[in-house]
């Protein structure tokens, strides 16, 4: 393990593009990522920051089969989304690239065929389930059956999640495909499998003798368990269609495993940056530094010199593969350097609940951008408060309020806004000389000094949370500095004091700059622009001269604005309804009734009659009293509708009718027949009209 580190490659979680993602993949990944290689840039370090869309794997064509659509059109529809959110909300990646791309289904099959040519994959013939009507080998998440540990009747083929047992789908009792929900029978197959176990004595070393102190300890605690709990070989390939061929001869339908491929792709990206910025045909590739000189094949230097220091950013669903297995085939390659470091989060809860995109519980990347355009810091701001670090934790739309209007605006905005307007109304925009110095102006250059470091300290750390409190601390200290010597009340006796206070609180205002770059781009870019300061370095912040006496400063808009508690009620209540939408949607259909003859159906005279009339039922909440011309009759009808209807909606409709049905008294007027209607999950009443005009008595069969 080499300390001396001349170049830094960071990674973050390619996102499956099977969906939107919410922003509980933002604070476990993404944002930490982008302050702390923005971080880096700002101290001149050499680092490239990739991403991209993991395309492959089952989920991509499940989605699919959901959309109804090709896995392809998923791919290339989440791929758009996600992308799209990530460039509005800041993330500064060099690249965001694709795992469908040509160049890494290539790297990919290269890696794979290293590990072959070198003897060290071994290759298995198994039983699998197969399902003999969709045609397809089962993944184990396909196969559902009774939990052989707790009883359980819908457990998964590798977990259930009643007992939370890990389980293989052959343990399952009565195990059915989840696809065509018959009986998967068992099929032999040859797969591909790297021996993890037999690197068990390298990971010891690597993580849990060398990392025991700098890794966190819920990502140490996790390989340790796993390494403790015996390590098996794990099946690189996959009996699929969607994926990256197995570049084998005889190895026809079958694919790379998508835990194969998709950390490979921050390697391809890699490569595909220095292609593309090489060629200077830019793609994909969005470099944030100059990459004039570079060739192509210095991605390598990313990716195998010692001096690299490689950092993966991701959630801790993700450890297993990001600490073991993809460092195996790193190592195993013999090719590759690993991470130094694997900063995993733990997740974010929404509203005291877990969140999922399924279950209709969660805040949609493009969802928040869609109602709060302007306002990516705020989002990054409330994440970065809150990140999942050491816990899980908990975001709620309170506290997002909380956050903006009692520290952005209150705090940070505050502050600026003061600095820069009195300076306005005093100096007429021009930064005022600093004279004779007091204590508490000392005090104040001395904090304001003693900030970038705390805050860096942190940072280098991955301590985002803590950084981000030291941060808004600064804000603090340039609030309080104006509150203890009010130049607004000296403005009319001591101008030349005046000067000095604002030109001290000036200079925090630069510093912070600066300084918020990492954390909250779009606000520093707004306050450089305000301030006219350059794009300085990390280590220009604390400086107590970073703006001459004399310079010019800009106009000064608000930079965040109050957020008012109709903003956040509306939001919470999308929530919910949006929550209650997907439980209605999965409730599952009422089950099918016995079967009847035809002719206990033909016994049914059912009409088409159009409604002439209709009235309120005094005392009565649910009925309408309905005149009904069945073409064989006018007749009067009961009908339980009117919580769904008024009576104005209905009059003048076609509707369905059984004529025959014996009539009944209902509070106190005869019912003769009944209207039949469409009842949806949720409970809600459709009148049954024909698709066109029908001749009233016309008989439904
Ligand atoms: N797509 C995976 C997920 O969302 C993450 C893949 S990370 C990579 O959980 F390393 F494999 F790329
Ligand atoms: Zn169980």
């Amino acid at each position: 393990m080499s300390t001396n580190y001349n170049r830094y490659t960071v990674t973050a979680a390619l996102p499956y593009a099977n969906g939107p993602k919410h922003i509980g993949h933002l604070a476990g990944a993404y944002i930490p990522a982008d302050v702390y290689v923005r971080y880096l840039r700002l101290t001149g370090k050499d680092v490239i920051f990739v991403c991209g869309s993991d395309e492959h794997g089952t989920a991509i064509p499940n989605q699919a089969l959901k959309e109804n659509t090709t896995p392809k059109a998923i791919i290339d529809k989440y791929d758009a989304l996600i992308r799209d959110c990530f460039g509005k909300l800041g993330m500064s990646f060099d690249i965001y690239h694709r795992t469908s791309e040509p160049i890494h289904h290539q790297t990919s099959q290269e890696i794979f065929l290293t590990l072959y040519n070198k003897g060290l994959l071994t290759e298995e013939v198994s039983e699998q389930y197969f399902d003999a009507e969709a045609k397809v080998f089962l993944a184990d998440r396909y196969i559902v059956g009774t939990c052989p540990k707790c009883g359980h009747t819908n457990a998964y083929g590798d977990q259930c999640e009643k007992c939370g047992s890990t389980l293989s789908p052959r343990e399952l009792i009565n195990p059915r495909s989840t696809l065509s929900g018959k009986t998967p029978e068992l099929k032999e197959t040859k797969h591909w499998y790297l021996p993890l176990e037999k690197y068990e004595p390298w990971l010891r070393d690597w993580i849990l003798k060398s990392h025991q102190q700098d890794w966190k300890p819920n990502v140490y605690g996790q390989c340790k368990s796993w390494i403790e709990a015996g390590l098996q070989p794990r099946a690189m390939t996959r009996d699929l269609e969607w994926g990256i061929k197995v570049p084998l001869p005889d190895a026809e339908g079958k694919v790379l495993y998508v835990w194969f491929d998709a950390p490979i792709g921050y390697i391809s990206a890699t490569r595909a940056l220095f292609d593309e910025t090489a060629s200077g045909k830019l793609k994909f590739a969005t470099p944030r530094r100059d990459f004039s000189n570079v060739k192509k094949d210095d991605w390598k230097k990313y990716w195998q010199a010692d001096d690299t220091r490689l950092i993966h950013f991701i959630g801790k669903d993700n450890i297993v593969f990001h600490c073991i297995i993809f460092p195996v085939m790193l190592h195993a390659s013999g090719e590759f350097i690993v991470p130094d470091n694997v900063p995993a989060n733990e997740f974010m809860n929404l509203e005291g609940d877990k969140m999922s995109t399924s279950r209709g519980w969660s805040i949609e990347m493009h969802e928040y951008l869609a109602d709060f355009p302007d306002k990516p810091d705020v989002l990054r701001y409330a994440l970065l408060t809150n990140l999942p670090e050491a816990k899980d934790s908990e975001f709620t739309w309170k506290d997002f309020q909380a956050k903006n209007n009692n520290e952005l605006v209150a705090i940070l905005g505050n502050f600026v806004n003061r600095a820069v307007v009195l300076t306005q109304k005093y100096f007429d925009n021009n930064v005022p000389e600093r004279n004779a110095l007091t204590a508490v102006d000392q005090k104040a250059l001395d904090e304001l000094k003693s900030y970038p470091a705390i805050i860096a300290t942190s940072i280098e750390a991955f301590r985002f949370r803590e950084a981000t409190a030291n941060l808004m601390d600064l804000a603090r200290v340039g609030n309080k500095y104006l509150a203890e010597t009010e130049p607004w009340k000296l403005a009319k006796t001591d101008m030349s004091r005046v000067g000095t206070i604002l030109n001290v609180a000036l200079q925090i205002a630069a510093s912070l700059a600066i300084v918020t770059e990492p954390f909250l781009p779009f606000t520093s870019r707004k306050l450089k622009e305000m301030l006219s300061v350059a794009d300085l370095s990390w280590s220009d912040a604390g400086n107590a001269d970073l703006l001459k006496a004399g310079s010019k400063l800009n106009d000064a808009p608000l930079l965040f604005e109050k957020i008012e508690d109709a903003v956040i009620e509306s939001q919470i209540k999308k929530l919910m309804e949006t929550k209650q939408a997907v439980e209605i949607a999965q409730q599952p259909v009422v089950p099918a009734k016995a079967e009847i003859s035809f002719d206990d159906f033909s016994k049914m005279d059912i009409r088409i009659g159009k409604i002439l009339k209709a009235e309120r039922v005094e005392k009565s909440k649910k009925l309408l009293k309905l005149q009904v011309d069945t073409g064989i009759d006018v007749r009067t009808v009961m009908s339980g509708i009117a919580e769904h209807f008024a009576p104005e909606d209905v009059v003048g409709k076609q509707v369905t009718i059984l004529v025959n049905l014996a009539p009944r008294k209902i509070m106190g007027v005869e019912s003769q027949g009944m209207i039949l209607m469409a009842s949806d999950k949720d409970g809600s009443l459709k009148l049954l009209s024909p698709s066109v005009e029908v001749g009233p008595g016309s008989q439904v069969s």
